[in-house]
Formats: C-alpha cells, structure tokens, sequence
C-alpha cells in the first residue's frame, strides 16, 4: 500500500469512528431520562405521593386533601395519558390559586433558581422529565 493511500485510510476510519460512537439511540435516552425522573420523584414527590406514587408517602396522613394515586392518571383520563394536564399541575404557576389552597407544592417555583433564562429552561426540563416518568408508570 502507498503511503497516499494509507493516509486516506486513517483519514476515513478517523472520521467514521466517531460519528459512530456518538449517534443517539432514541431508546437509552428514552432510559435515561425515565431513571432521572424516578430520582427527581424520589427526591421531590415521594414524601406525600409516595416511592410508588399511589399516594401512600409518610406525610400523606398529614394533608387536607389526600394525594392521589399518580399511576391511575390515564385511567382516569379515559385510557389515555393527559400529559399537558400533568405537566400543567406540577408546574402549578398558571392554576388558579382555588386549587393552590392545596398542599401540592408549586414546582414551577421551586425549581426556578436565578438566573431566570437558565431557571425557565431547567423548569421545563425537569417538569418535562416528571411527565415522562409519570407516564411510565401509568396502569390500566
Ligand atoms: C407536600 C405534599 C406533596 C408533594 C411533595 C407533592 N405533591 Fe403532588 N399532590 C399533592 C396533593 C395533596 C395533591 C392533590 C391536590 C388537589 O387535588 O388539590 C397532589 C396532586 C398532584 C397531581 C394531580 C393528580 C390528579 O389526579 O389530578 C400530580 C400530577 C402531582 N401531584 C404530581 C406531583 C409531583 C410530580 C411531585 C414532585 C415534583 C409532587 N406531586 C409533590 C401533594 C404533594
């Protein structure tokens, strides 16, 4: 082989190894985010709604209102995941306070730290994690 052609070579693998290595399966990141989402529900929603979200946390026993079961939000919903709704109620800033006399916090608030172009960035990406670990673990 010359030495032209071994260089053009080198050159190809140079380029098709890494692209390889850094393409995106849809799947795992579909993974990782529902493992991200168990460990912001762990950590955030738990005490009241429970490790399992059926509304069974150490602090449910505690609150005005019960908090409900989490896995029975599609059933409720006619068979089908109202993720706008979900997302929505976490978020909490946008309802109307009626429903805010609860004691769900309003995460929205929570999860805005300073400065507010990264906070509303970081809302929505938590908030959007929470949905989609919600919806994982929807039972019909
Ligand atoms: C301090 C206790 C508490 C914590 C912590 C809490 N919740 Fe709640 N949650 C409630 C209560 C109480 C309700 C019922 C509120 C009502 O009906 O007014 C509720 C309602 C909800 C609902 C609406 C369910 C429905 O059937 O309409 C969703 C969704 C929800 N919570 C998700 C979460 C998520 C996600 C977290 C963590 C980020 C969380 N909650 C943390 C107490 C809590």
């Amino acid at each position: 082989m010359r030495q032209q052609d071994l260089l053009g070579s080198l050159l190809i693998i140079l380029v098709l190894v890494p692209s390889g290595v850094g393409a995106v399966n849809p799947k795992s990141e579909q993974h990782d985010r529902i493992a991200q989402g168990q460990a912001l529900f762990k950590s955030d929603c738990a005490a009241c709604h429970g490790v399992t979200a059926k509304g069974d946390g150490p602090l449910a026993h505690e609150l005005k209102i019960p908090p409900p079961n989490l896995t029975a939000l599609s059933h409720r919903n006619g068979g089908e995941f109202p993720a706008d709704y979900v997302y929505r109620v976490i978020d909490g800033r946008d309802l109307p306070r009626a429903h805010g006399s609860s004691d769900m916090p309003v995460w929205g608030d929570v999860y805005k730290p300073a400065p507010p172009s990264y906070g509303e960035r970081r809302v929505h990406d938590r908030l959007t994690t929470l949905v989609q670990y919600l919806k994982s673990l929807q039972v019909e």
